[in-house]
């Protein structure tokens, strides 16, 4: 398979799968193919994950060496002392004794909870207050970097990155880092491209993963995107499909990949599992990818500056 700075191109994103059909739809992704899954701890489904790697590997569909675990440090284990005691949860709930990619989730640092407290923490302090709230701790980003280094020093991640960070966060991620990134993980669709952040990206010789790369779909349930919203309507879309005689998902999905990025689609359906990872017998032409491409309307569904006002009573936004 075509491969992002040593990554499997398609990934398997793990986010929202339910813990009740996660480790099912894990391994039956490996059974078709997937030799990369994201998750994080955030998910909250990690030992699920865990539970469907471990039966794949004990049935032979491929070795652990073949795949390629990616996994994300909570926002509220950003203190120096917190980063490898959430690795290690991390390894234990997946059952691996190393990750491939360990990615910092947020630019975002919050109050500490213990695990036995609550796992994961999710967002707000103390969720059941009568006034629940997102708090911040001063906790500076090269502090938590220089504790994944030490990650990869120890071996127990192979090589680390970052989600969601700007340009200005990157160029000072870059002034300091001695192991340098080498994964970007960014909301990237037709509707956002975010083709200047890519190329900085590429420009430090660093990966780029889209997530959400179908748009609005993951959206729906969570009501921050309209049905309307779905770039699967588009005509050009719908045209390149008719042409290549593929769905228009898959012709999104190829366009992330035909771009240059890597993309982690999510499904819960088997049917759609197969569908995500069949993008390799076609391609799209140069006019299709600009057309695509053009459908740009720097709309971000994922975007701290209105989910934490509208669901956690803070205003944070990271972007603007
Ligand atoms: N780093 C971060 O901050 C961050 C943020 C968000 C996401 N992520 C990662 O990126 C992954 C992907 O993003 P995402 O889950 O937000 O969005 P996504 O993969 O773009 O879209 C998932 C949605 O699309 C539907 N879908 C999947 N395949 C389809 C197809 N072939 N045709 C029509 N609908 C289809 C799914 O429904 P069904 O399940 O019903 O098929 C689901 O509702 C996540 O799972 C997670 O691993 C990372």
């Amino acid at each position: 398979m075509l491969r992002v700075k040593g990554m499997p191109a398609v990934g398997f994103g793990l986010w929202k799968l339910a813990k009740e059909d996660c480790a099912e739809c894990v391994y039956q992704a490996i059974a078709a193919g997937y030799r990369h899954l994201d998750s994080a701890s955030d998910y909250g489904n990690e030992a699920e994950v865990g539970e469907g790697i471990a039966r794949a590997l004990a049935d032979g569909l491929c070795q652990r060496e073949e795949l390629w675990v990616t996994s994300k440090l909570w926002n509220t284990y950003h203190a120096p002392e917190h980063v490898r005691p959430a690795l290690l949860k991390t390894l234990a709930d997946l059952r691996l004794d190393y990750l491939d990619l360990y990615l910092i989730h947020f630019p975002i640092a919050q109050p500490f909870v213990p695990f036995e407290k609550r796992y994961p923490p999710g967002w707000l302090l103390e969720p059941d207050a009568t006034q629940p709230r997102m708090e911040l701790a001063a906790v500076p980003l090269y502090q938590t970097w220089q504790a994944m280094e030490a990650l990869v020093e120890e071996g127990l991640v192979k090589q680390i990155g970052v989600c969601n960070y700007n340009s200005g966060l990157l160029h000072d991620l870059h002034s300091y880092a001695r192991i340098k990134p080498a994964m970007l993980q960014i909301e990237s669709h037709p509707y956002l491209t975010q083709e200047r952040l890519i190329q900085l990206a590429q420009q430090y010789d660093m990966g780029v993963t889209a997530f959400s790369p179908l748009g609005a779909l993951s959206y729906l349930e969570l009501e921050m995107a309209g049905a309307q919203e779905s770039v699967l309507q588009q005509e050009v879309v719908q045209a390149a499909a008719a042409r290549v005689g593929r769905t228009p998902a898959q012709v999104v999905l190829r366009w992330g990949i035909q771009r240059g990025t890597a993309i982690i689609p999510k499904t819960s359906r088997p049917e759609r599992l197969r569908e995500n990872l069949a993008l390799f017998d076609f391609s799209l032409n140069d006019d299709e990818m600009a057309a695509i491409s053009a459908l740009n309307q720097n709309r971000r569904f994922n975007d701290p500056g209105a989910f934490c006002a509208a669901a956690f009573n803070r205003f944070h936004p990271i972007y603007d």
